[in-house]
Formats: structure tokens, sequence, C-alpha cells
């Protein structure tokens, strides 16, 4: 499956994400800029947080209360599609999948 994070510079990175896999690791894996997981997935850093395209907000569901804690002190500012990228696996309904990364 796919996933593909627009960089704040409009740069895109695309790559074959297995599912199950959150997109906080598989970000970390293919080196994308400004996604650090520093926590290693356990909703306690905000530094994995992404922009859902908004064709894919649906599909990505919302954040859970306690991401939505995280999501206030996430650095960049949040948008109706914030999302902390640890908290959304790849799945077959994501195959495709766009995020944004905020620039900071
Ligand atoms: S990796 Fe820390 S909250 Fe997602």
């Amino acid at each position: 499956m796919k996933a593909t994070w627009i960089l704040p510079d409009g740069r895109k990175i695309t790559a074959e994400v297995a599912p199950g896999t959150t997109m906080m690791s598989a970000a970390v894996a293919h080196d994308v800029p400004g996604v650090i997981g520093e926590c290693g997935g356990t909703l306690s850093c905000a530094t994995c947080h992404v922009y859902v395209d908004p064709a894919w907000a649906d599909k990505t569901g919302s954040a859970g209360e306690f991401e939505e804690a995280m999501l206030d002190v996430a650095e960049a500012p949040r948008t109706e599609t914030s999302r902390l990228s640890c908290q959304i696996e790849m799945s077959a309904e994501l195959d495709g999948l766009m995020l944004r990364v905020p620039g900071v």
C-alpha cells in the first residue's frame, strides 16, 4: 500500500507502507522531515502531527479524546484534519493516503 507525505515546500515523498504500520513509523522509516515520533507512538509527544488531506479525512476518522488533548499542545497550529500520525494505521482502505507535514 502506498502513502504520500506532502512537505511544507511542496515536495512529496511517496512510500510503500505495510498494513498495520502506523503512519508515524512509516514516516520515520522513510526519513520524512518534520515527523519525529519522539515518544515512539505512546501519545505523549505530538511530534508526529500531520494534516490529513481533506479527501482522506473521512477514512482516517477523527482523533480520540486523549489525542485531541495532545493536539492542543502540538507545535504547529491545528487544522480541522489534524491528527497524530502514530494513531493512524495503514489499511487497505487507506491505500493512497495523503498527509501534509505541518511547517513550523
Ligand atoms: S509519536 Fe508521540 S504522540 Fe505520536
